[in-house]
């Protein structure tokens, strides 16, 4: 038995001495690089996408849009996140998957039209999501006239949430939104920007109707999010498509309430799926 021991004994500090080698050489790289523009520094959710969230966004956005093959859609919505969010003051709030559902659902969802469609995002943070989406539009063809509606009051409004300043640093002005539209390539007189509330009467009014999109990603609590489906429907042009954003996340728990006591009601809007945590309708 000791005779065996110390026969195989080179053969084991072989590997050990191999193994540490190479721990001493990653350790020497120390390579930070990808952690610091993929990972969370600087933002709440980091960039980066498992093969498993791949498959699940790919799948949810086949199931909901009707689109085969979704890897290459959702492929090249992440390539331009990742840099838009790069180049762009602040951040897009949500997780990775969220966001990318978003840019790839709702612009294959939209019917091709002869003329700009109209499009209302209510909540829009700094801005970077709607430059991002305004990217995604031109690339499946829809031409497009955008209204974004929000305070821009330096720091986001949730009814029984503290104002505290967003965790990437930056205030929410129309300077910094202008900033990001204009990073993004959006052309500013496509774009109406009504600052307020949307359940303000006189930010209705001067928001108008007749809306291809509307993305309602604004006030998040549960009468909230019902006052904007409400208003949706009376705004939604036939045909056109609505995006609930944060339906399911346990964060927002009120978004999918309302949700679903609005679609158990009499209402225009047919549920075509959900991806990641936004849920897709369709008007009647
Ligand atoms: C979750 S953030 C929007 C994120 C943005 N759409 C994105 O994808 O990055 C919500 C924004 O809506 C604003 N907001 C809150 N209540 C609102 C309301 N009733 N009408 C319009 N905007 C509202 C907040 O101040 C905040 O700027």
């Amino acid at each position: 038995m000791g005779l065996l021991r110390s026969a195989l004994r080179p053969a084991a500090e072989k590997v050990v001495t191999a193994v540490a080698a190479r721990v001493a050489v990653r350790n020497h790289i120390d390579d930070v690089g990808s952690e610091l523009l993929y990972g969370p520094a600087g933002r709440l959710n980091d960039r980066t996408l498992t093969r498993a969230q791949l498959d699940l966004l790919a799948a949810q956005v086949r199931d909901t849009t009707g689109v085969a093959d979704a890897v290459p859609h959702v492929a090249q919505a992440y390539r331009m996140l990742v840099g838009l969010e790069g180049r762009c003051v602040g951040r897009i709030a949500g997780t990775t998957s969220n966001i990318l559902g978003k840019l790839v659902a709702a612009p294959l969802l939209l019917p091709a039209r002869s003329r700009p469609v109209r499009v209302l995002e209510i909540g829009t943070l700094f801005g970077v999501f709607a430059a991002g989406f305004h990217q995604q539009l031109l690339r499946y063809g829809h031409a497009h006239d955008l209204v974004i509606v929000d305070p821009l009051e330096t720091v986001q409004l949730q009814p029984e949430r503290e104002r505290a300043t967003d965790p990437s640093g930056t205030p929410v002005t129309l300077g910094t939104l202008l900033v990001n539209l204009r990073f993004g390539g959006v052309d500013l007189d496509r774009v109406r920007v009504e600052r307020g509330l949307s359940s303000d009467p006189s930010v209705r009014s001067a928001v108008g109707d007749f809306f291809d999109l509307v993305i309602i990603d604004g006030d998040h609590s549960l009468a909230g999010v019902a006052a904007d489906l409400a208003w949706a429907e009376r705004i939604a042009a036939p045909g056109a498509v609505v995006v609930m954003d944060d339906y399911g996340d346990p964060g927002w728990p009120g978004v999918q309430q309302a949700l679903d006591a609005h679609l158990a009601g009499e209402t225009r809007f047919s549920l075509r799926g959900v991806v990641s945590t936004s849920a897709f309708l369709v008007a009647g």
